[in-house]
C-alpha cells in the first residue's frame, strides 16, 4: 500500500491489512482497556448500576480525536453488560426508515452504536429524540394518498454516539445523552504497555528502548502506536532483525518522517503556512483548510488537537496562532512580536 502523506497520522482505518489489524488488536473487557482512567472508572460504575436495576444503560456519548479507542470502547462497554450491540455511522442512515429497522431489531438492554454521529441528517436525528428519551418512534409511511403515520414502541436499548467533533452535535442530541466521556491522549507509559500487548498478538519481539521511542512518537494515540509498530516491524523483518531494534526504529521513524515530537508532514505544513503566509497567525481554520488542501474537519479533529494539547498551536477569539515552540521547532526564525 502507498504511503501517502497522511497514513500515518490519519484517523481513517486504512485498507484490510488495518482492518484485521485493529480487530486482532482490540480489548474485549474494560480491565484490557488501557489507560483513560477516569472513563473506565465512570463507565464501571454506570454498567454495575444498570445491571443492578435491570435497565438498559443510560445513552453514551464518546468524543475525541481518531484512533483513541471510542469503537473499541463501545464494543468492550456492549461485552461487559452481556449485551448484542449493532454498529453502524451517522452518514450510512439515509432514510428515517433505516434507522427504525435497526432500531426493532434490538433485544431489550442492546446498544445501538452510531459512530461519526455528528454527521447524522436532521430528519433522522430528530426520529432519535423520542427514541432516546420514551422508547418509540413516530413515522409516516407510504406516498400519496397511502401516506399514514405508525407509531412503533421499541425495546429499552442504549445508544453509544461517537464522535470526533462534539462541537457539531446539535444542543437537543447532545442533551439526551445520559453520560457524556471526553477520551484523553494517552500517555507514553500507557502507549508502552499498548506496544507491548499489541506485540504479543503480533507475536513480535521489541527492545524496551524501541518500545519506548515508538510509544513517544505516537502522537498519544493507539492507533498510531500500533500502525509504527507494524511499519518498524516491516522494515525490521527486510533487515533480519529477530528482535526489533532502537536504530532500527528511529531510522524507519525517520523515513515515515515523523520527528522526535511525533508531528507528520501535515503537522508541519500546517504550521509553516501560519508562520510563512500568516507571520505566525491568528487565521481561521477555512483559510487554513485552503492552504494546505486538508479539509476543515480533519484538522479540527486530528491535527489541531494535537498541536495545541503539545504547545504549538494556539486558540485565539481571532483563530489559531502558532508558538514560540512551532518556530524552535520547524528551525525558522522567531518573529519580533
Ligand atoms: N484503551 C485501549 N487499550 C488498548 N488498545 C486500544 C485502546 N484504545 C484503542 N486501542 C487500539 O487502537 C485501535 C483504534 O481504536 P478505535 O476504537 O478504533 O479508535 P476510534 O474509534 O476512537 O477512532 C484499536 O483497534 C485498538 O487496537
Ligand atoms: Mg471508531
Amino acid at each position: 500500500m502507498a504511503e501517502d502523506k497522511n497514513s500515518i497520522v490519519s484517523g481513517e482505518v486504512q485498507g484490510q491489512e488495518e482492518e484485521q489489524a485493529e480487530f486482532s488488536l482490540r480489548p474485549q473487557t474494560l480491565s484490557e482497556y488501557l489507560g483513560q482512567k477516569r472513563v473506565k472508572k465512570e463507565m464501571a460504575v454506570y454498567i454495575k448500576a444498570a445491571q443492578k436495576r435491570d435497565e438498559a444503560l443510560d445513552h453514551v456519548l464518546l468524543y475525541g480525536p481518531p484512533g483513541l479507542g471510542k469503537t473499541t470502547l463501545a464494543f468492550v462497554i456492549a461485552n461487559e453488560l452481556g449485551v448484542h450491540l449493532k454498529s453502524t455511522s451517522g452518514p450510512a442512515i439515509e432514510k428515517a426508515g433505516d434507522l427504525v429497522a435497526l432500531l426493532t431489531d434490538l433485544d431489550p438492554g442492546d446498544i445501538l452504536f452510531i459512530d461519526e454521529i455528528h454527521r447524522l441528517a436532521k430528519p433522522i436525528e430528530e426520529v432519535l429524540y423520542s427514541a432516546m428519551e420514551d422508547y418509540y418512534v413516530d413515522i409516516v409511511i407510504g406516498e400519496g394518498q397511502t401516506t399514514h403515520a405508525v407509531h412503533v414502541t421499541l425495546p429499552p436499548f442504549t445508544l453509544v454516539g461517537a464522535t470526533t467533533l462534539a462541537g457539531q452535535l446539535s444542543a437537543p442530541l447532545r442533551d439526551r445523552f445520559g453520560i457524556v466521556e471526553h477520551l484523553q491522549y494517552y500517555t507514553v507509559e500507557e502507549l508502552e504497555k499498548i506496544i507491548s500487548r499489541s506485540s504479543k498478538v503480533f507475536n513480535i519481539e521489541i527492545e524496551p528502548q524501541a518500545a519506548q521511542e515508538l510509544a513517544r512518537r505516537s502522537r498519544g494515540t493507539p492507533r498510531v502506536a500500533n500502525r509504527l509498530l507494524r511499519r518498524v516491524r516491516d522494515f525490521a523483518q527486510v533487515k533480519g532483525e529477530k528482535v526489533i531494534s532502537f536504530a532500527t526504529t528511529a531510522s524507519s521513524l525517520q523515513q515515515l518522517q515523523v520527528d522526535e515530537e511525533g508531528l507528520n508532514q501535515t503537522d508541519r505544513k500546517i504550521l509553516r503556512v501560519i508562520i510563512k503566509n500568516y507571520h505566525g497567525g491568528p487565521v481561521g481554520i477555512r483559510t487554513l483548510a485552503a492552504n494546505t488542501g486538508e479539509d476543515v474537519e480533519t484538522i479540527a479533529s486530528l491535527y489541531e488537537p494535537y498541536l495545541m494539547q503539545n504547545g504549538f498551536l494556539l486558540m485565539t477569539p481571532r483563530g489559531r496562532m502558532v508558538t514560540e515552540k512551532a518556530y524552535v521547532h520547524l528551525g525558522l526564525p522567531l518573529p519580533n512580536r
